[in-house]
């Protein structure tokens, strides 16, 4: 572990995590996010992995124990003891028109949405945590955890496969902005414009009251169609085969769709270690095959970039974000599409830009017309998207490139400390202070040598 660098930065994570820790869970920051989040849950695991591979386990363990029985996992597992007024949607918004046999039984209150399955790398990665440790009741617990969960996070692919993808194109259709975990970037600009707002109930802002400044966080015409689009789902009882019918916003969402990819390969090492049935293998695999096959067809060969579909309007979203190098993540197969990626992603459209604090890429390039440097995921530098660039770009021999990344990052962290998403120029750390899936991922690479 390379430490001397970083100025006690290990125990300030450590610290961080430690703070958000709820006892088997972990809320994915103190004021702004005081619940357990899906995929803010899986970087934490890997971070946690770094310490306790029992507890990094345990933290999976319990987000999965808000999952449907429909398999899929939910965006938010509630915590029942949040302080009143500290976050919106809180559960009572998420109750279905008619109860669904599909959703978990009280006490557990979930969220009806889902968010970018990353929990099957997080998995083989306590796994491999627990290897490195060897025998003794921690890694034995953490082996026996993911073993148990193994089934689960099959029938969550399963899901997304199924019911997320009726088509069979590879793809992954989100019916809401908030389960791209992207969610007010310029990538949905279009397909929410096209949603008409309904009679919404008067709603407040309680994210307002945790950033510096409104800019920060969406826009009121975004929250009125987050709002009207959940209100919309719960009124169709997250009945799937309405919601493909009637909901207004339907996209196929290239970058969820990639992480699904990574998470399969993982999935599939878990399957062959856990010496499961041969037809779960080849299931996994026909995945694989099929993800980066639709990924292939939304590659755009002007742009340089994998583009979103918008089912309703039977377009590509043609907008320059970070999620465009989608097929990096899932593993590009061609050499010479690859390389174009690589090329793009370090150019002055992202991690270029001579203006930029650290070459870090922003969640959306500056020369898009959407851009904002301060506005969530408009501009900002994410260091978990950071961090899942660095590791596909290691997994595919791209040394120098992913050695470059990790220690721009954590020189990104160690002056602005674990903020929630950074101003791209300035550095300036933004949104919520104490992020637990920035101090994650800090372990993680602080865990590393290189
Ligand atoms: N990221 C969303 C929020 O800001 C919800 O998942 O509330």
């Amino acid at each position: 572990m390379e430490t001397g660098a970083w100025n006690g930065m290990f125990d300030r994570a450590v610290g961080v995590l430690r703070r958000n820790d709820m006892g088997g869970w972990t809320r994915a920051a103190p004021n702004l996010y005081p619940h357990q989040w899906s995929w803010d849950s899986a970087f934490i695991a890997i971070g946690l992995a770094r310490l306790d591979a029992h507890r990094a386990a345990r933290e999976l363990i319990t987000l999965f124990s808000g999952q449907w029985a429909n398999g899929k996992v939910p965006h938010i597992v509630f915590n029942p003891h949040a302080p009143p007024r500290s976050y919106l949607l809180g559960p009572e918004h998420w109750a279905p028109a008619v109860p669904t046999p599909d959703a978990p039984a009280p006490p557990r209150q979930t969220s009806g949405l889902c968010q970018p399955a990353v929990h099957a790398i997080a998995a083989l990665r306590i796994l491999e945590a627990a290897d490195e440790t060897g025998a003794g009741e921690t890694a034995d617990g953490a082996r026996m955890f993911i073993r148990h969960l193994y089934p689960h996070i099959l029938a969550w692919h399963r899901y997304l496969l199924n019911e997320r993808d009726p088509e069979h194109s590879g793809l992954v259709t989100i019916y809401h902005p908030w389960e791209s975990g992207t969610d007010n970037s310029p990538r949905w600009d279009a397909p929410l414009e096209a949603v008409e707002v309904g009679d919404l109930a008067p709603y407040e802002r309680y994210d307002l009251q945790f950033v510096d400044e409104p800019s920060e966080r969406p826009a009121k015409r975004e929250y009125d169609r987050y709002l009207w689009l959940v209100e919309l789902l719960r009124r169709a009882s997250y009945d799937e085969a309405e919601i493909r019918r009637t909901h207004p916003f339907a996209v196929k969402d290239v970058f969820f769709s990639a992480i699904l990819v990574a998470a399969n390969e993982a999935l599939l090492q878990m399957a062959l270690r856990f010496k499961a049935p041969g037809k779960d293998c080849e299931e996994i695999e026909a995945w694989i095959s099929r993800g980066r096959q639709g990924l292939e067809k939304r590659y755009d060969s002007r742009l340089n970039l994998c583009l979103d579909y918008d089912l309703r309007a039977d377009e590509s979203l043609r907008i320059r974000t970070i999620a465009g190098f989608a097929s990096l993540v899932a593993g590009e197969p061609q050499r010479e599409r690859h390389d174009a990626l690589i090329e793009t992603l370090f150019s002055h459209e992202f991690a270029a830009d001579p203006r930029l604090r650290w070459p870090l890429p922003p969640s959306t390039s500056p020369v898009e017309p959407g851009f904002h440097p301060r506005a969530y995921w408009r501009g900002p530098v994410w260091p978990v998207i950071s961090w899942l660039y660095w590791y596909s770009l290691r997994r595919d021999g791209e040394k120098e490139r992913a050695v470059d990344l990790r220690r721009s990052s954590l020189e990104q962290l160690n002056v602005g400390g674990f903020a929630e998403y950074f101003e791209p120029f300035t550095g300036e750390p933004l949104g919520s202070d104490d992020q637990s899936w920035t101090a994650a991922v800090a372990l993680d690479w602080l865990s590393e040598d290189s």
